[in-house]
């Protein structure tokens, strides 16, 4: 049974001026919640300020000219953390190729010396972000600036994703300490910054020896880098699709060449790679059902017990269509259907063609070399080295059929495992308990279709639970234009965080 705490009446950003109010409410009456909760709410102007001073630094893992912004980004957070007397170490994972150095990982105890009777939890983020630039469009403003809309979304690229639940830890933190309540567990940082490039470096640094050394007393994983469900029910997230990533890329000509003067009479690259594309997926009406032979056969048979699963679930077709912009694009035409294709069916999807005519215009040219980036979202049982060998054969056999006089060749990008676990162990209940005592409902439990690579390989070498602890709604948009992370789900979110450390001290590991 959950009681109400203290109802407090909050004024909202007075700097932004507009003005109105919300209700600050806690579901629970421990003192030592509630004395945090009050400075999270009082130290809610500084969390927008650190939040807004991190975005302002274009972390893009993806862009090589923009490498320096995440040793900038790597840096800032360092001494961000020093504030709060987190010592952040950086682990240098060495090089992504000749002369470009993967960014480093961050690692760190709070306290820094640690207190062997205390449980101690692992914390997970990433600092890197997706690409944005305000020429894409759909940007109202520079993507690294915060913008503050009246309606409470904090606008800028990474905000939802995942800076808001990076910079969350640190609040909560500054939140302990503001109330004078100790820290009842032991925290260890772990920070990435090529999270979004496939976490490249970070499974060999987690199975090194160092970092067993560092992590040996890790009682269980919180990753917080996932997102509600829909907009108003706060979920855990028990399950990941992987993401296997390949380029295609097919040769014709060693020069781009005329079409008028060429076409007709050589064998042209783009061509043959639409044809070889197009023979992946089935049509839309098939759902886009993979065509790589082997593949379904790998997949996870679906059990009665799992379809109870998903009627539950506060989710429905809307939800979907309100993420499109209105636009009717699904592709099921049930709720379950929906689900399970998001959460534990593979999808592949084509992204782009680098070395394609993309410009405005027209320009009559036959490019003479085209790689097609796809990528599958893989889900149980499906083992990735097999994927990569069925998709390159494939290719190889599909291409073979063309009888052009093109090479193809297919490079395996990245490839993060997928992941589920079970919802019930002791961690998974404390989240449960900070939800409720934040939130004042029962979480949702779900599974999601995106992808963290390292998940998997915290619970293999750790041997200890993981659980993913949202802060942001599912309508955020990550990686899409117009990224927001709504201010209530920032700081109410902060909240849930801090809870759970101070519930995690509280339960009973032998549940698990
Ligand atoms: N935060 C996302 C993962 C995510 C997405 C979780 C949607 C839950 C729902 C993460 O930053 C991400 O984008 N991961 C990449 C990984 C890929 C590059 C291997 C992804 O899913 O595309
Ligand atoms: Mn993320
Ligand atoms: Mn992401």
């Amino acid at each position: 049974m959950i009681r109400l705490g203290a109802r407090r009446l909050l004024k909202v950003s007075a700097r932004t001026g507009f003005s109105f109010r919300f209700a600050s409410t806690s579901f629970t009456n421990d003192k030592n919640l509630n004395a945090i909760y009050t400075k999270v709410d009082e130290l809610e102007p500084k969390f927008i300020q650190r939040i807004k001073d991190a975005v302002k630094i274009p972390s893009v893992s993806s862009e090589l000219e923009r490498r320096p912004e995440l040793f900038r980004m790597a840096e800032w957070l360092q001494k961000e953390a020093k504030g709060l007397d987190i010592n952040l170490t950086a682990h240098d994972p060495g090089f992504q190729s000749p002369g470009v150095k993967l960014p480093p990982i961050l690692v760190g105890n709070y306290p820094s010396v640690p207190l062997p009777e205390k449980k101690t939890i692992l914390v997970y983020g990433h600092y890197d972000v997706q690409p944005a630039n305000i020429e894409d469009g759909g940007w109202e403003a520079d993507p690294f600036t915060v913008v503050e809309k009246p309606d409470g979304r904090l606008v800028a690229r990474g905000i939802t994703d995942d800076k808001g639940p990076v910079m969350g830890w640190l609040n909560a933190i500054e939140a302990y300490q503001a109330a004078g309540v100790e820290l009842p567990v032991n925290v260890i940082f772990c920070i990435e910054g090529m999270e979004e490039n496939g976490s490249e470096g970070l499974d060999e640094f987690i199975a090194s020896e160092k970092a067993h050394e560092l992590f040996k007393d890790v009682d269980a994983i919180c990753i917080s880098d996932n997102y509600w469900l829909g907009t108003k029910k706060p979920v855990l997230t028990y399950g990941l699709r992987g993401c296997s990533y390949y380029a295609i890329t097919v040769e014709g000509p060693n020069t781009d060449l005329h079409s008028g003067v060429f076409g007709g009479t050589v064998c042209e690259p783009m061509t043959d790679l639409t044809q070889l594309l197009a023979s992946l997926v089935k049509p839309a009406k098939d759902a886009y059902k993979i065509q790589v032979p082997g593949v379904a056969e790998m997949v996870a048979p679906v059990t009665d017990a799992e379809r109870r699963v998903y009627e539950p679930i506060d989710y429905n077709l809307t939800d979907l269509a309100d993420s499109l912009g209105g636009r009717d694009c699904s592709l099921h035409a049930t709720k379950a259907d929906t689900l399970m294709a998001r959460w534990r069916m593979p999808a592949l999807s084509i992204h782009g063609i680098e070395g394609a005519f993309a410009q405005p215009g027209a320009k009559t040219v036959i490019p003479a070399k085209v790689t097609a980036k796809i990528s599958i979202r893989t889900v149980p049982n499906i083992a990735p080295s097999r994927l990569n060998e069925l998709v390159t054969e494939y290719v190889h056999n599909q291409f073979g059929q063309l009888g052009t006089k093109s090479s193809v060749k297919v490079d395996v990008v990245h490839e993060g495992n997928w992941w589920v676990s079970d919802p019930n162990n002791w961690s998974f209940e404390a989240a449960k308990q900070a939800t409720r005592a934040v939130w004042g409902v029962d979480p949702d439990l779900t599974r999601e279709g995106g992808s963290i690579p390292v998940t998997l390989t915290f619970e293999k070498e750790l041997q200890k639970p993981v659980l993913l602890l949202p802060m942001g709604r599912g309508d955020d948009g990550a990686h899409s234009t117009m990224e927001k992370l709504d201010k209530q789900n920032y700081i109410q979110g902060t909240k849930t965080l801090a809870s759970y450390l101070y519930f995690a001290a509280k339960a009973k590991t032998d549940t698990n």
